[in-house]
């Protein structure tokens, strides 16, 4: 059998043969994936540790917090405020910026992260996952603020997520592809599975919450429409359709075996742009999607060029393979010209 490479023995041939990564960084990649092996035991333990179930607190989304968004939250803050390798964390489950305690030394990266998503399988025991993405704090400012978080997604220095389902995952990219790593529970320590993931550009399967075909924008109707009429329509092959309602997991699909994933802006709440989260779960996806040969846009731009305003800021997402993405851009595109003048 080949010679098995672990995820630290993965870090260190970045740093040192390929020069992708400065120490500080490899360190920092190595407490996220220590934290989400945690996190990885406690989803396993289930009702045996207690961890199911809803918490008596809402989030700063005003979503009511399971128990794993706190304990995976507070995991993910304990394992990354002591190394020195980071300035502060953002998180979907906290308000404002948290600064690493001035006990410790300050690093110069920037942690965000979705501690559990999917949190609405949590009880029904279906793939669930955490996102991160890692920035660097700018040059020029002491201290840090909010404001050192507003970077586009194309300033990102690492990205990735682990997907705790049937085997738990951990996905990666730092700007040279993405490589998947698979938790051995033996030897406690996750082992390289896959290297230089590639999304095929075509599909014939769709990911979009249905029951809300009613609110969606033309575009987005005209889009799933087409797939729904299948060989007999404008694009003369059938589709299937796929809604794991754990963004995690059906973007670890995607990347495992090529689909289309949208959650776009919808009439419900029009004055939010989307459901999904800018800084932390579609930056990080959109990069790793992009680095896999894929696509990743809000339906009229590239996710990764947009320019944040807000922490928690939301976007309309649509990922996957390259040409169907390209297609739902176009659709958008069309639509936004005007009528021509009689
Ligand atoms: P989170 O659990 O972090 O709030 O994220 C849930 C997100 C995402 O993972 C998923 O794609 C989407 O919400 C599902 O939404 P619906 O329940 O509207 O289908
Ligand atoms: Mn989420
Ligand atoms: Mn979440």
């Amino acid at each position: 059998m080949s010679k098995r490479v672990s995820l630290t023995q993965y870090l260190v041939e970045q740093q040192r043969v390929d020069g992708h990564i400065p120490s500080q960084l490899r360190l920092l990649l190595e407490v996220v994936a220590r934290a989400c092996k945690s996190i990885a035991l406690a989803v396993n333990k289930g009702d045996l540790g207690g961890v199911l179930g809803t918490a008596s607190s809402e989030n700063v989304q005003g979503e009511v917090q399971k128990k794993l968004d706190i304990i995976a939250n507070e995991v993910l803050i304990e394992a990354n405020e002591w190394g020195g390798h980071l300035a502060a964390m953002a998180s979907e489950e906290m308000e404002g910026i948290y600064l690493v305690p001035n006990r410790y030394p300050q690093g110069e990266y920037l942690l965000l992260f979705d501690p559990l998503d999917g949190s609405s399988n949590i009880d029904v025991n279906v793939s669930i996952g955490t996102i991160f993405s890692v920035l660097k704090k700018p040059d020029n400012a002491p201290g840090v603020t909010e404001q050192d978080f507003m970077q586009a997604g194309a300033k990102q220095v690492a990205a990735g997520y682990c997907v705790f389902g049937p085997q738990s995952t951990l996905v990666l990219t730092v700007g040279d592809g993405v490589a998947m790593f698979t938790l051995d529970r033996e030897k406690g320590s996750f082992v390289l599975t896959r290297e230089h993931v590639e999304i095929p550009p075509d599909t014939k399967e769709f990911a979009i919450n249905m029951s809300n075909m009613r609110h969606w924008d033309e575009p987005v109707k005209r889009y799933v429409n087409e797939c729904l009429e299948g060989k007999e329509g404008p694009r003369g092959k059938d589709f299937n359709m796929r809604w794991v309602a754990s963004m995690v997991a059906d973007v670890h699909r995607i990347l495992t075996r090529g689909g289309i994933f949208m959650y776009p802006w919808d009439k419900r709440d029009p004055d939010k742009p989307g459901k999904l989260r800018l800084m932390y779960e579609a930056n990080p996806m959109g990069w790793l999607i992009e680095q896999a040969g894929g696509m990743a846009t809000d339906g009229r731009q590239r996710i990764l060029d947009i320019q944040p305003t807000k922490l928690h800021q939301r976007v309309s997402v649509v990922l996957g393979s390259k040409n169907e993405v390209e297609r739902v851009t176009q659709y958008h595109l069309e639509a936004d010209k005007p009528a021509p003048s009689a």
